[in-house]
């Protein structure tokens, strides 16, 4: 593999410009392209990266022999066609998330980039984050005893002309972490959504997922809060975790079951019932920006030839979730098996 990878990236709306930015600093890359439908957000970029080829034609950059990787930051319902068709002409390729707008052509994706044997790398970025190493090291540890649920809450203002739902829009990266932390992809989803202000599309919702051994998540995804929360609430046998991405430092707490009186105090000497929570660590997480983690993992998957943590697989499980979500939602929130 040559030293200095080059890159394409298609798409350089709200979260672009932060994969060009950080792929662009990155070591052993160089963005050569950016394409854009939207001529003002190619003025943007040239303003700023006076050095990038700006293109309207996405061929264009496929028919460049020099590309070996293409970044797909569009909207989710192009994933697929811009994908496929990179996969297609020899490229490996980035796709924000989640891969794609249905379980087939998520599917699909895969099955292409394993037969062209080229990586696929997905954008869960939080599967790079400090605080979930830190959660998942805990959880394999065995000193918290088992997993038994876990809670998120992830909502801020709504974008002004949302494409598609909340469910996805915010929830692919919360359904990746619960996946990743139950080490499986849910058997069951349930989903309800709402509408609120004459939207076309579900505003704010609540899912459930049931894993084996009876573990659950539930997640809470909206577009009404005016303030932007990131909660992550992990409750396992012997303690609970507690991931807020919002705190500048202390964004993980590890709490220890605490004393609790009132089962041994009963029938035993009158004292004062109570509970509370034992010792609480703030561990010290790792300097790091998730995004470069996740953007080097990619490049690095290109040199070793191997799938990035945030690969194929998880890709097409977050989308089986979304697409079950997405009936349940439609359905009355009936309950969706998955296997
Ligand atoms: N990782 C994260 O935390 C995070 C955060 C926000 C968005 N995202 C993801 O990033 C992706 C883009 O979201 P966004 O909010 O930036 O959307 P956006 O609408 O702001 O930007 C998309 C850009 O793609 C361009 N575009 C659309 N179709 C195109 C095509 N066929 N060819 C060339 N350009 C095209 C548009 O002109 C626009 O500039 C989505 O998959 C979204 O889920 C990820």
């Amino acid at each position: 593999m040559k030293k200095n990878l080059i890159l394409a990236q298609v798409g350089c709306g709200y979260w672009g410009p932060n994969l060009l930015r950080v792929f662009r600093e990155l070591e052993g890359s160089r963005v050569k392209w950016l394409c854009d439908l939207d001529q003002a957000r190619l003025d943007w970029a040239a303003g700023r990266y006076p050095d990038l080829r700006l293109t309207r034609d996405f061929e264009e950059i496929l028919r460049d022999p020099e590309v070996d990787a293409v970044i797909v930051a569009t909207v989710v319902v192009t994933h697929h066609k811009l994908a496929r068709a990179a996969l297609a002409a020899g490229k490996h390729v980035f796709v924000e998330k989640p891969l794609a707008h249905s379980a087939g052509e998520a599917r699909d994706l895969a099955a292409l980039a394993a037969r062209r044997n080229l990586s696929l790398g997905v954008g869960h970025v939080f599967l790079y984050h400090p605080a979930v190493s830190a959660i998942k090291a805990q959880l394999s540890s065995g000193r918290m005893g088992r997993l038994c649920y876990m809670d998120f809450t992830r909502v801020n203002p709504g974008p002004p002309a949302p494409k598609h739902d909340v469910f996805w829009d915010m929830a692919p990266h919360d359904v990746a972490l619960a996946i990743d932390a139950a080490g499986e992809p849910p058997r069951w989803v349930r989903a309800t959504g709402r509408r609120y202000r004459r939207s076309r599309v579900d505003e704010a919702g609540f899912m459930e997922m049931g894993f084996s051994r009876n573990v659950l998540a539930r997640i809470h995804v909206g577009w009404l809060s005016s303030r932007r929360v990131r909660r992550v609430d992990v409750y396992a046998e012997r303690g609970s975790l507690f991931f807020d991405d919002m705190e500048a430092f202390e964004k993980l707490r590890i709490v220890s079951p605490g004393e609790d009186t009132r089962a041994v105090a009963k029938g035993g000497a009158a004292r004062h019932l109570y509970y509370g929570a034992g010792d609480i660590l703030i561990p010290a997480l790792p300097p790091g920006e998730p995004l470069r983690a996740e953007c080097a993992d990619f490049l690095d998957s290109l040199r070793r030839r191997r799938q990035p943590r945030s690969g194929p697989e998880i890709g097409v499980e977050v989308v089986e979730v979304l697409e079950a979500a997405a009936k349940s939602a439609a359905r009355g929130s009936r309950v969706e098996e998955l296997r």
